[in-house]
């Protein structure tokens, strides 16, 4: 997709916090991308931004080796808003001192802003709570800048050249402790830059309309249909560009949840009347299965399987020399953390990824520059079901990561049964419903009484977490009375379970499926 003509340029230092601030950039309807602090001139200046971002960063900008700003990116006119150690680039570069580790500071803290009239700070109290994390301060201000807001133990903890635009802030406004920051940012994009332009699903879907038109031409694709958003929303948006000559796969891989892939089939072909093929390879995957116990044997079994099917179905439409696939932006984006330095970090889904080599097809992103809130925004916009869009994420190897241990039919029962439940009786109470909630099937077996006779059945582990992107997640505090209809219910409808436990872990240190 082209990028619309306002366009924000945010760029990476290897911040915590880069796709949270792309994300409230979107929030306030303004398009941006990210892009690592190293990327060449030409490929920020393509972008034609109309203001800069510089996030804050691990690193200490008066150390040897420590990352700077491409300086032809110091010579453009445009607003620029740095954070943290994007401030202290911004500085260092003005000429302006950065004393390392002097006054650590993290966490809540009372910010005071000492210019009120100053655009950036409209509409903010002048004291307010916000967010701080950094060991490195701003001592002295580089010419052209003044200060703008301190804390009680940073002076600078706000600066500007209101002249040039050019603002820095050493608190973190895309946290939500930070009580204005949303307004912070929207101050500096709608004021101060000036954008005016609205970012909106309707456009997108014209002009992703467009763009895959042009690069499908009057070929054939195909898709790999999982039943989750991802690519239930990017097989919609190209079925409306290229029509018929789009033909989904969908493989019933055995491992999906109660009810799932008849659902499937009859939303995308009855209700939207895409191109279908459903394969049923539920023998052939338990069969390669049987007796694995390990997890990522498990995976790989699963991913080598499901390439296969897909591969010998597609093989079968002629002239398919596009492959669409559901890849997001936060996959996409060339991550500059201190972890993995050496460069791009792009996940593939496992379960399609090789296919395009294998098959000699080219690839077709059409939600690669999205967030999941964006796809889930644009899957309404294309008029899916809320039981599509609003469904929550669903690993590619399915339950097969939900039971530990053997993978046969009867353990994959126990769970879609328990599973079931665990998601009604949430759906039910929760008006706002965790991120994900499921249930898993451990190996355990425990002793237990009913009636008068003792049991020995399976244990069942309950996990409900809130989270925005799967990469972080607490456990979701759920009702006590929610809790104990999923516990009765499971225990009474289902007789090979006596026992059913709530996992309070949170990501990390732990993951939130168990495999
Ligand atoms: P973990 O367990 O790593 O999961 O905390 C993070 C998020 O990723 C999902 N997940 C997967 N999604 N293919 C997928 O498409 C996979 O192989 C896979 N494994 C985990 C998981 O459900 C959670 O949302």
């Amino acid at each position: 997709m082209k990028a619309p003509a306002e366009t924000v340029v945010i760029v990476d230092f290897g911040a915590q916090y880069s796709q949270l601030i792309a994300r409230r950039v979107r929030e306030e309807q303004v398009y941006c991308e990210i892009l690592p602090f190293d990327a060449p001139w030409a490929d920020i200046e393509r972008r034609n931004a109309a203001a800069f971002i510089l996030t804050g960063g691990p690193e200490s900008v008066a150390a040897p080796g420590a990352p700077h700003l491409t300086p032809e990116l110091l010579r453009t006119d445009k607003p620029i808003l740095g954070i943290c150690y994007g401030m202290q680039e911004l500085a260092r570069a003005g000429g302006g001192t950065v004393v390392p580790g002097r006054h650590r500071e993290y966490g809540r803290a009372e910010l005071v802003v000492d210019a009120g009239g100053s655009p950036l700070f409209g509409g903010v109290p002048s004291s307010s709570q916000a967010w701080m994390s950094h060991g490195d301060t701003v001592t002295d201000l580089p010419a052209g800048y003044v200060a703008l807001a301190h804390t009680s133990t940073c002076a600078l903890a706000a600066v500007g050249d209101e002249g040039r635009k050019r603002y820095g802030v050493q608190f973190h406004p895309e946290v939500n402790h930070t009580e204005h920051g949303r307004l912070v940012l929207r101050n500096f994009l709608r004021e101060i830059a000036g954008l005016r332009d609205r970012w909106e699903m309707s456009g997108f879907v014209d002009a992703a309309v467009r763009d895959i038109r042009a690069a499908i031409g009057d070929a054939k694709a195909i898709c790999a249909l999982s039943g989750g958003v991802d690519s239930a929303v990017a097989a919609t948006l190209v079925s409306r560009a290229i029509g018929d000559r789009l033909t989904c796969i969908f493989v019933d891989h055995g491992l999906l949840r109660q009810d799932e892939a008849r659902l499937v089939v009859e939303a995308f072909r009855d209700v939207l009347h895409l191109n279908l093929i459903g394969v049923d390879a539920r023998e052939r995957f338990l069969g390669a299965l049987a007796g694995v116990e390990d997890p990522e044997e498990k995976r790989q079994i699963i991913g080598r399987e499901f390439i296969e099917v897909f591969n010998e179905h597609a093989k079968q439409i002629p002239g398919a020399e596009f492959l669409i696939q559901g890849t997001l932006y936060p996959d996409v984006i060339e991550s500059k953390t201190p972890q993995s330095k050496s460069g791009a970090k792009i996940k593939t889904h496992h379960n399609v990824g090789g296919l395009p080599e294998i098959m000699h097809l080219k690839l077709v992103e059409p939600l690669r520059m999205l967030f999941k809130d964006e796809v889930r925004r644009l899957g309404r916009e294309l008029g899916l079901d809320p039981h599509i869009v609003d469904r929550q994420p669903f690993p590619g190897p399915g339950l097969a990561v939900r039971i530990l241990g053997v993978v046969d039919e009867e353990r994959l029962d126990v769970l879609r049964r328990a599973d079931a439940i665990t998601r009604e009786e949430i759906e039910r109470a929760e008006t706002d419903h965790p991120w994900q909630y499921f249930a898993v099937l451990t190996p355990l077996r425990s002793v237990g009484v009913m009636g008068d006779g003792r049991t020995y059945g399976n244990l069942v582990a309950i996990r409900a977490v809130t989270s925005d992107d799967g990469m972080t997640a607490d456990w979701a505090r759920l009702p006590a009375e929610t809790l104990q209809r999923i516990s009765n219910r499971i225990v009474n409808e289902i007789p090979a379970v006596n026992r059913v436990v709530y996992d309070v872990t949170s990501k990390p240190p732990a993951t939130i499926e168990w495999e």
